[in-house]
C-alpha cells in the first residue's frame, strides 16, 4: 500500500536515508571496535545495522512510486573515532529518534490515516528503545577499556525487534521465533 500524503511521505524518505546511515555507520563502527579488540561490541554494530536495514526495507517499500530527494533528519554524527566515541555517537542518534523523530513521524502517519507508514515507525521506534539500552550497556565496558559481556544478539527480520533473550515470537510485530537472525560469538 503506497503512501498518499505529501507530509508522511517526506518522513519516509528522511527515516529511509536515516536508517540507511545509520546501516553503514555502524558497520563502519564494527571495523573500528573488531581493531580495537572489541569483538563482542562489533557483533553488536553488525546486528543493530541489521535491524537498521529492517527498517530501511520497510520505509523503502512503502515508498514504492515515490520519486526525489530526501532531506534526513537523523541526529547523527559523522566519522569514526575511538569505539568508546563512536558508542555515544550510536547513542545520541538512536535517542534523537526515540525521543524526536519517531513519535513525530508515527503521531503524523496516524493523524493522516497512513496505515503502511505507521506500521514502519512503530517497528522502528520500538527497536530504537532498544538499540539504545544495548549502546548503554557496550559504552560502560568500553569506558572501562574493556569489551562487552555478549550472548547471542537475535534480530526480527521484519520489524528490527533486538534482543539477547529469543521469545517464542516477536513482542513488536509477532514473527515466529524461528525466523530471528542469530548473530552468534
Ligand atoms: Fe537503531
Ligand atoms: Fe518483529
Amino acid at each position: 500500500m503506497a503512501v498518499k500524503n505529501a507530509m508522511t511521505a517526506d518522513f519516509l524518505r528522511s527515516a529511509f536515508g536515516g536508517e540507511s546511515m545509520a546501516h553503514m555507520r555502524y558497520l563502519i563502527w564494527a571495523e573500528m571496535a573488531d581493531k580495537e579488540q572489541m569483538p563482542n561490541i562489533g557483533r553488536l554494530f553488525r546486528a543493530i545495522a541489521y535491524a537498521e536495514w529492517a527498517h530501511a526495507d520497510n520505509h523503502f517499500r512503502v515508498l514504492k512510486e515515490q520519486v526525489g530527494d530526501a532531506t534526513v533528519a537523523a541526529g547523527a554524527v559523522f566519522g569514526a573515532g575511538k569505539t568508546v566515541d563512536n558508542l555515544q555517537g550510536a547513542i545520541d542518534g538512536e535517542l534523537h529518534e526515540v525521543e524526536q523523530m519517531y513519535p513525530v513521524y508515527l503521531e503524523t502517519a496516524r493523524c493522516q490515516n497512513e496505515r503502511a507508514a505507521e506500521r514502519a515507525f512503530h517497528f522502528a521506534l520500538e527497536a530504537e528503545k532498544i538499540h539504545v539500552r544495548l549502546f548503554q550497556e557496550a559504552q560502560a565496558a568500553a569506558q572501562q577499556g574493556r569489551d562487552m559481556e555478549l550472548g547471542t544478539v537475535y534480530v526480527c527480520p521484519v520489524c528490527g525487534h533486538t534482543t539477547t533473550d529469543l521469545p517464542d515470537a516477536c513482542p513488536v510485530c509477532g514473527l515466529d521465533k524461528g525466523k530471528y537472525k542469530h548473530f552468534t560469538a
